[in-house]
Parts: C-alpha cells; sequence; structure tokens
C-alpha cells in the first residue's frame, strides 16, 4: 500500500500542471483518491490524512466537476450527498432470490424441562447432526459470525459497477433503494479502486450480487437522536427502526446525514471465477474493499462450534451494531449445493438465537420513581450482579399488577435478566422471605408524591399511580417539552435536551419561567456532563427566544393545548377557544360552570346548553372539570397572575360562542351533502339526525352535487351510481372519524 504521505503530495502535485489540459486526469485521480480515502475511514477505520485534508481534496474536486460537466459520472464521491428525490421506489425482481435462515434457539431451563433436552444449545446441536446426516460425515468445517439487527440489502455491480440496490422485499421482488444506498460512504460505487493500492488485483466480474445489512451504529444512533431531539424532531425507537425508516425515504439527502453502515454477509448472482469455499468469498471482498462482517470463526468439528457461539454470545455486547445470535453457514460451497434448500431457506445455514442472560440477586429494596409525566414507578434496588457485560443493580418493576402477579417483596432473591436494549427486569422470585407480604406502591409513600408530597391518584382504567400536582418538580422536563412542542408553541430549538438542561440548572420548574430567560443564561448553557460540556451556544439562543417572542402572539388554542392541563387536547382545546375569547375569559368561563352544573341528570338543560352554544363531542364535564379545577389551583392561580405579568393574555382566532341561526360553519360536517343507502347500525332517521346535527346534509339521490355516499351493507344502486360519478363512498367507521 501507498505511504499516506505520497497520496497526499500526490493530491497537491496539481499546482504543476495546467489546469485545462489535465483537468480529466485530475478529476479521476480525485475521485479515485476520495474513494480510497472513504474506504480507509469508513471501512477499515483507519484514515491516512485529516479532516481538513480530505475536505480540501473534495472541494477541488467539487470545483472541477462544476467547470467540467462533460465529466459527470454519477458515482463520484461527491454526489454521495445524495441526488434529486425519486418520485416513488420502483420494484426490482432479484437476480437469486433472497432466502431468510431458519432459526434454531438456545433454550432456557424451562424449555428444556418441557422438551427433555439435555443442553441449552440442544437445538444447534440437532443442525450440526442434520448436516452430518446429509452429508454422511462426522465433522463438517463451518463459519459462525454474529447476526447483524438490521435491514438486508442486496447490492448489484454489474462490470464493477454498482448498478441498484434493493431491500428483500418478498425476497423474489424488493424496492429499488439505489439513492439512498449510494449515499452511503462504506459501500464501493465501484469496484476498481482497491487497485490504487494493489495494482495487481484482478479485474470485477460481470456479475457481483452482494448481500448485507444496513445499520447504524450504536454509538452513532445515540449521538443521531440527541441532535433530533435538540432539534424538536422526534427520535427513533431503535437503530433497526431507524435505518429502515432512512431507507424508506424518497429524497437521498436524508440518508446522506444519517450514520448508515454497510456490512456484507453474502453471495447472491456471481459470473466471476469460481469461489470453493466462504473464505474465497471473503477474499474477493477484501479485495474489492467490501467491508464485511467480523468477528469470524471457522470450526472444524461441533465442539468448536459451540465454543465459537459462546464466544460471539461473549463479545456481542462489545460490537457496535446489535445482534441476538450468531450465523451459522457450511464453509464450503460444493457441500452446500450438495446440501440445497427447503421452501424458505438453505440447509447449510442457521442463525442461533441467544436467550437473554439470567442471574439470580436479592431484591435489597423497593424505590418510588416520579416519572415525567408524574407516573410513580416501582424500582427494584439489587445487589449489584454482572449480566451482559455489564452490572446491573436496579430494575424496573413496572406497576403494581406486575408486583402482585409476581409476589415480589422486599429481601427476596429474584431471577433477572436483560434482552436486547431493553432494561433489565425482574423475572420472578426465586427464594421467599417467608411470611413477608406483597409490596404495596400505596402504602410505602403514604399516598403521597414523593417528589413533590402532593396528592396520587390512579386514574380509571389505568393501573399506575399518578401524582396529580401541576407544580411537581419531577414533571417540569415533561411540561416544558411539551410547551415547547410542534403542535403547542412550536419553540424551536428547545427540545428534550435542551429543557433538562434548563431543569437541572435550576433556571426553570414551569414553562412560563421560559419567558425570564435571557441570552446571557441560554448561550452558556451547558447541554453536556460537567466532564464532557457541550455549549448551547449564541445562534441557539438567539433562536429559542425568537421562538418565544413569535409565542406571545400565538392563537388561544395553542397556548391552552401547550399548558398541558390534563384531558385537554387539541381539539378540545380550538373548542374552547371558539367559545372564550382569550384566556382570561376562560379561567372564570360562565359556559364551563354551567356545563359542569349541567351533569346533574337533567338532560333538557344540558341538551339546551349544548344547543345554545353548539358545542361539539370534544368539550364536556370532564373536560370543563379539568379546566375549572386547574384555573382554581393555586398552580393555575400562580400561572395566571404571571400571565399578566409578563402582558401575555391569549387571544382567539375561532371566536363565535353563538353561531348565527342557521350558521354550522364551526361544524365537522359543514357545507357537506350526504346521501344514505344500505343498512347501517341505526335506522336512516337516526343517521340523517346525527349527520345534520354536525352540519352536514342529507339528501336522497346521487348527483354531482353529494359529497359522500354513506354506505351500509347492501345499497346496489346508489353506490353503482356513487361510484360511476366518483363521489367517495364512506362506511361508518370512516363517518365517525369525520366527527
Ligand atoms: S447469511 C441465505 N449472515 O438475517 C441467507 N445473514 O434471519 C444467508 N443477517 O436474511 C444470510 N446477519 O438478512 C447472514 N451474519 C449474517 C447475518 C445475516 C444478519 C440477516 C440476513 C438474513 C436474515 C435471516
Amino acid at each position: 500500500m501507498s505511504e499516506p504521505d505520497d497520496l497526499f503530495s500526490f493530491a497537491d502535485s496539481k499546482t504543476a500542471r495546467a489546469p485545462e489540459e489535465s483537468a480529466e486526469k485530475r478529476i479521476l485521480e480525485l475521485r479515485k483518491l476520495l474513494e480510497h480515502h472513504n474506504h480507509l475511514y469508513y471501512s477499515q477505520a483507519t484514515p491516512e490524512i485529516s479532516d481538513a485534508e480530505y475536505d480540501k481534496l473534495y472541494r477541488e474536486l467539487e470545483d472541477l466537476e462544476k467547470k467540467h460537466p462533460e465529466f459527470h459520472d454519477e458515482n463520484s464521491p461527491t454526489l454521495r450527498v445524495g441526488g434529486a428525490p425519486i418520485e416513488g421506489f420502483q420494484q426490482i425482481r432479484h437476480a437469486v432470490p433472497m432466502l431468510s435462515i431458519d432459526d434454531v434457539f438456545e433454550l432456557s431451563p424451562d424449555a428444556m424441562e418441557k422438551s427433555g433436552a439435555s443442553r441449552p444449545e440442544q437445538e444447534l446441536i440437532e443442525f450440526y447432526q442434520r448436516l452430518r446426516k446429509n452429508l454422511g460425515r462426522e465433522d463438517i468445517t463451518v463459519t459462525v459470525e454474529p447476526k447483524i439487527d438490521g435491514v438486508a440489502v442486496s447490492l448489484f455491480y454489474r462490470d464493477g459497477k454498482l448498478a441498484y440496490a434493493a431491500t428483500r422485499g418478498d425476497g423474489t421482488t424488493g424496492d429499488d433503494i439505489t439513492h439512498n444506498v449510494r449515499t452511503i460512504r462504506s459501500i464501493p460505487l465501484e469496484l476498481k479502486q482497491r487497485a490504487l493500492a494493489d495494482p495487481a488485483s484482478a479485474e470485477p466480474p460481470t456479475t457481483l450480487e452482494i448481500r448485507g445489512e444496513i445499520f447504524m451504529p450504536n454509538e452513532a444512533f445515540a449521538a443521531m437522536n440527541v441532535e433530533r431531539d435538540e432539534a424538536g424532531l422526534p427520535t427513533f425507537a431503535n437503530p433497526r427502526n431507524a435505518t429502515a425508516g432512512t431507507l424508506k425515504q424518497l429524497d437521498p439527502k436524508i440518508a446522506a446525514q444519517r450514520p448508515l453502515r454497510f456490512l456484507a454477509h453474502g453471495l447472491g448472482a456471481y459470473d466471476g471465477p469460481e469461489l470453493e469455499t466462504e473464505h474465497d468469498f471473503h477474499n474477493l471482498l477484501d479485495h474489492f474493499g467490501i467491508p464485511r462482517n467480523q468477528p469470524l470463526f471457522t470450526v472444524q468439528h461441533l465442539d468448536g462450534l459451540l465454543d465459537a457461539v459462546a464466544e460471539i454470545n461473549h463479545q456481542r455486547h462489545q460490537l457496535d451494531y446489535g445482534t441476538d445470535g450468531a450465523v451459522i453457514k457450511v464453509l464450503s460451497r460444493a457441500e452446500r449445493t450438495q446440501l440445497g434448500f427447503t421452501s424458505r431457506a438453505p440447509r447449510w445455514a442457521a442463525a442461533y438465537k441467544f436467550l437473554p442472560e439470567q442471574k439470580e440477586t436479592i431484591l435489597e429494596n423497593i424505590t418510588i420513581q416520579v416519572g415525567r409525566t408524574g407516573v410513580l414507578t416501582p424500582v427494584a434496588e439489587l445487589t449489584p450482579v454482572l449480566i451482559s457485560g455489564s452490572t446491573v443493580s436496579r430494575a424496573t418493576l413496572h406497576n403494581q399488577d406486575e408486583i402482585d402477579r409476581k409476589q415480589i417483596h422486599i429481601g427476596a432473591r429474584v431471577l433477572v435478566e436483560k434482552a436486547g436494549e431493553i432494561i433489565p427486569a425482574i423475572v420472578k422470585v426465586t427464594q421467599p422471605v417467608p411470611g413477608a407480604s406483597v409490596f404495596s406502591i400505596f402504602a410505602s409513600v403514604n399516598g403521597q408524591c414523593p417528589s413533590c408530597g402532593g396528592p396520587i391518584s390512579q386514574e380509571q382504567g389505568f393501573v399506575a399511580w399518578r401524582c396529580t400536582n401541576f407544580q411537581c418538580p419531577a414533571q417540569a422536563v415533561t411540561h416544558i417539552k411539551h410547551f415547547a412542542s410542534r403542535k403547542a408553541l412550536d419553540i424551536d430549538g428547545l427540545g428534550e435536551i435542551v429543557a433538562e438542561a434548563l431543569v437541572r440548572h435550576k433556571h426553570c420548574v414551569t414553562p412560563l419561567e421560559l419567558f425570564s430567560l435571557t441570552e446571557e443564561v441560554l448561550a452558556p448553557l451547558n447541554l453536556g456532563t460537567e466532564e464532557a460540556p457541550r455549549r448551547f451556544g449564541e445562534k441557539n439562543a438567539t433562536k429559542v427566544l425568537k421562538a418565544l417572542d413569535d409565542a406571545r402572539s400565538k392563537p388561544l388554542n395553542r397556548w391552552l393545548f401547550a399548558m398541558g392541563i390534563r384531558q385537554l387536547g387539541e381539539s378540545a382545546a380550538k373548542e374552547l377557544s371558539r367559545l372564550h375569547q382569550d384566556l382570561t375569559e376562560i379561567s372564570t368561563s360562565p359556559i364551563l360552570a354551567e356545563l359542569l352544573r349541567d351533569t346533574r341528570p337533567d338532560a333538557k338543560k344540558k341538551n339546551e346548553l349544548l344547543a345554545k352554544y353548539a358545542i361539539t363531542g370534544d368539550v364536556g364535564p370532564a373536560v370543563a372539570e379539568t379546566v375549572i379545577s386547574y384555573f382554581q389551583s393555586e398552580a393555575g392561580q400562580q400561572a395566571l397572575q404571571r400571565f399578566a405579568e409578563l402582558g401575555i393574555n391569549p387571544a382567539s382566532d375561532n371566536y363565535l360562542p353563538i353561531p348565527a341561526e342557521g350558521d354550522l360553519s364551526h361544524l365537522p360536517l359543514a357545507g357537506k351533502t350526504f346521501v344514505i343507502t344500505g343498512t347501517l347500525s341505526m335506522d336512516r332517521d337516526e343517521m340523517k339526525a346525527l349527520i345534520e346535527s354536525k352540519g352536514g346534509k342529507v339528501s336522497g339521490s346521487v348527483s354531482a352535487k353529494t359529497h359522500y355516499v354513506l354506505a351500509g351493507e347492501g345499497g346496489g344502486s346508489k353506490r353503482d351510481k356513487a361510484e360511476k360519478l366518483g363521489v367517495p363512498l364512506l362506511d361508518e367507521a370512516a363517518l365517525q372519524a369525520m366527527l
């Protein structure tokens, strides 16, 4: 391989040349160089030049390409940032079907007892025995490697160039995701690049189809989520979801910004020199600079196989991607052919799925945490044990039901497990304390929130105990985050991380305190830790302050929703803002008071009220109750005072408490004409009354003026006519959704 210095001075030698004369040559050189450095950086993790040096080469190529569009090449490294969005996904029929692998499971003690197996690896041993039987030999050499928890893809190289990339789909046909895959720098776009370092290399085959996984490394995934959160974007549940979601995007610029990686693990269509073993295949991958999955073990007999899976189980927690198993493959390709396939999967491979590791320990104590939404969560404090590569000293107990079901009590010996990325959990009590009673959440906190001493209650239909104090400091981050979210006041730049830092550094407990923030407080705000500080910065501070200023004039409904009053969702907020001019009026609302009074079983009076104000189902006695009691509570009174001090009194932008006779424009079906046909769950007149009460009109016959045909069972001719005229057909569920 050339020396790094050589490579870079070679890059700089351009000054010696007349630019025009050698533009093409230089462009080709730069493309090779950049791909070479991409490979070192992304696939080998052994960069030879600094980021600045890389950027310099990159910009030089970009400039030259701009000046010389005649040398355009879609495989240029500069196009990795993503071209134009595609219209929609094309389907690609795989040259060779993408099969799955049969799973064999590590057995739990319970499963072993049930099946009479003598070892947890029983199913793996049986797989090996099937290989023996089918090949008629005792020792069969197999490879063992981690199973990558990613998204399976097929990369098709024609004459050494990436022709397309496709998802597995149904195994026969997948989605064309070439536009996104081109942005993944660990995937070579051309297979000749490695020749730069190895001039004696063979030419790539005409057809080479590589199978592998695209994934996000765990650390990069975590960093990306932090960034998204700061930008106020939703975070992803796990690296696999994030990867799949990214590959489904039509715009490749999105994939270009996400930390996607690729590792090869299999071969599809191929017409190069014969490959005798998996090792030959790996040499081919290495030769062309295609990154492959590691660690890889090659074992000659059953004992070796059992050792190798144990070793992978041990090492897997150190890998930078998620894995829950090992893949075992027969080494010799001739033997694979001999073994063949079942209808779904090859007989020469298996995926061995590891059990989540379990250990016994003592449940020393149970503490109660107040979550961000006020939920009281019991947490088991354990004598520390080492599980799956990390020390576990706490485990969630979820809720009282779970505690009752598992008869959890302090002092018991318990079995603990850590499955995948999930936090540790208690599987069961293995040795109870004689005579001990099952733990009670309510009793342990004397009926009070352990964070603020406020009242706790169990909402109807929910098992969770919850602190109902709006001012509870444990819920500050949740309240601030909700307040700043898109659908609330849309404070750009204020996500969970920033909210957390503001609360941690005691700048805010309630959302309204955000309005006292200044640039002097915000800019130096440390989002990181003491050891690794990270400044929020002037630019972000200015952005947040500007967004807060804009929020002052946002309409009443957005403010109501932002305040996070229980039961008050977006639609209820909208309806309340139709009924009131501003926040002050809501805080002493006669309408809400009447609505609440009208919970008395005086149906007539209640209906009169609903009719007078044409109140939709979004606001009823339950909402009236929480809103009234919020504004009467200490927290509500303080909030109102703060609003007054700040000079903010959000005003309604849809105020229309008593719609003029016949003015139904605020109702959900206003201006829409329906035709009813077929058999429905209620009789025609009832349905007609329902539609009319929501502002719609019901007509007897379908015409071009009909907006919807509500069709039950049957309903022949009107249904046909609707279809002919292109009038949408609704079923009752769809109508309900509109209401
Ligand atoms: S070999 C005939 N090796 O898991 C298929 N697959 O559950 C041979 N996978 O379809 C595939 N890591 O998408 C192989 N190291 C690995 C793998 C791996 C993940 C995926 C692959 C496969 C699926 C089967």
